[in-house]
């Protein structure tokens, strides 16, 4: 793709991974992704922010090359996981005067984790700013998104923002900028759900503070650079703020159609009582999908057989995982059948320790399901349609 501008002097030099589909070997990256690198070039200093996959730095050094840069007096590393930082010591190999520049905390992670000698730093503080001659960079630490390290480097002069994670978006596009925001829009919802959503609690300060900033562009770490910041913001403020829709996620696993019979009625039931309903079955739904969807969801509603008394593993996995990502979900529920018993309630509900949800009546069924038990979904639905009305997200 090349070097490319954002403004004078300010040069986006990461590498586009197009063929990635898997990151930390559990997040599904169905659009590919990038690695964003950036280059500040003051009158008289020169910065690199952030640097690329180990993988991918032979397209770093040549958009180096290409725009000419025959010095690097910093490397500006804004959090340590290796897809930014993970090039560090080669840059520091090819630049031997460069010093590296962060936070205290993200100076010992990356000692750690990157072996990089703790004399090739320079450690700022929050709000600190390092001048470039005609162009100063401010640092802002922002702890939690989403590591204990992370922090942000804002460009005073050109009022650009290096959001590092945050604000990004596992999208790998030839497009500098995110002006096709159909496509960023649900890029950006799925990394917020997977990588921010268990620190949604935090984020409002970090906007809050952005808000009083005068920015013109958001350059993540993923993704394209956002030239219109308030669409981001604006995005983020919704995902973090307490408002849930009028949906429910019935997300099943079934083994001999019993429960998939069960999750099939009750998103009818859901769905004739006016409350918008999505069946997911886990055997073959990307887990990203589903995250993304529990983003905003008022209920989720889990559904599995039993196997040796227990959920079924593709079950576990899921709830291990959304207790993980800590959703707003405001209700949960539980339904299954089971062949001769079973303690998948317990198990489930101890599995969800971190969901604040409300926990609706469990419908588990012995065998295949009965008159009765569709009663009984049915029931169910009209527990979760009355939860809808009493919020507000649905209408009497
Ligand atoms: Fe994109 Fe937390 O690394």
């Amino acid at each position: 793709m090349g070097a490319r501008r954002i403004v004078e002097g300010v040069y986006a030099v990461g590498a586009i991974d197009w063929d990635r589909r898997l990151f930390d070997e559990l997040i599904p990256l169905p659009d590919g992704t990038s690695y964003n690198s950036y280059l500040v070039v003051g009158s008289e200093a020169t910065a690199l922010i952030d640097t690329v996959d180990p993988e991918k730095m032979d397209e770093l050094m040549a958009h180096l090359d290409e725009v000419g840069v025959e010095r690097i007096d910093y490397i500006v590393t804004n959090h340590t996981e290796q897809d930014h930082s993970g090039g560090i010591m080669d840059i520091l190999g090819r630049y031997p005067d460069a010093v590296v520049v962060t936070n205290a905390k993200c100076m010992g992670l990356s000692v750690d984790h990157l072996h990089i000698p703790g004399e090739r730093f320079k450690v700022i503080q929050d709000g600190d700013t390092l001048s470039l001659g005609d162009r100063t960079l401010e640092f802002m630490i922002s702890p939690w998104v989403h590591w204990p390290e992370t922090q942000m480097t804002y460009i005073q002069e050109d009022g650009i923002l290096f959001s590092c994670d945050f604000l990004g978006s596992h999208l790998a596009t030839s497009d500098l900028f995110s002006n096709d925001w159909n496509a960023v829009y649900p890029a950006a919802k799925r990394y917020y759900a997977e990588i921010m959503m268990p620190f949604k609690h935090l984020i409002p300060k970090y906007l809050e503070r952005i808000d009083g900033l005068d920015v013109n562009y958001i350059g993540p770490s993923h993704g394209p650079v956002h030239n219109e910041p308030s669409r981001i913001l604006d995005a983020y403020k919704d995902w973090t703020s307490p408002d849930v829709t009028n949906e429910a996620i019935v997300a099943y696993v079934s083994m001999h159609d019993s429960t998939r019979r069960m999750a099939e009625h009750l998103t009818e039931a859901l769905t004739d009582r006016g409350v918008k309903a999505k069946m997911y079955n886990l055997t073959v739904t990307d887990i990203g999908d589903l995250a993304m969807e529990t983003v905003d969801a008022a209920t989720i509603v889990l559904a599995t057989p039993t196997v040796l008394t227990g959920a079924h593993p593709t079950a576990v996995y899921t709830a291990y995982l959304i207790n993980a990502l800590k959703p707003k979900t405001r209700y949960m529920g539980l339904i299954g059948s089971f062949g001769w018993g079973s303690k998948v309630v317990d198990q489930m509900t101890s599995l969800l320790g971190n969901m604040k949800a409300e926990m609706l009546e469990p419908v588990l069924v012995k065998g295949l399901p009965r008159d009765e038990d569709y009663k009984a979904l049915d029931d169910l639905a009209d527990a979760i349609a009355q939860r809808h009305r009493e919020i507000g997200i649905l209408e009497e």
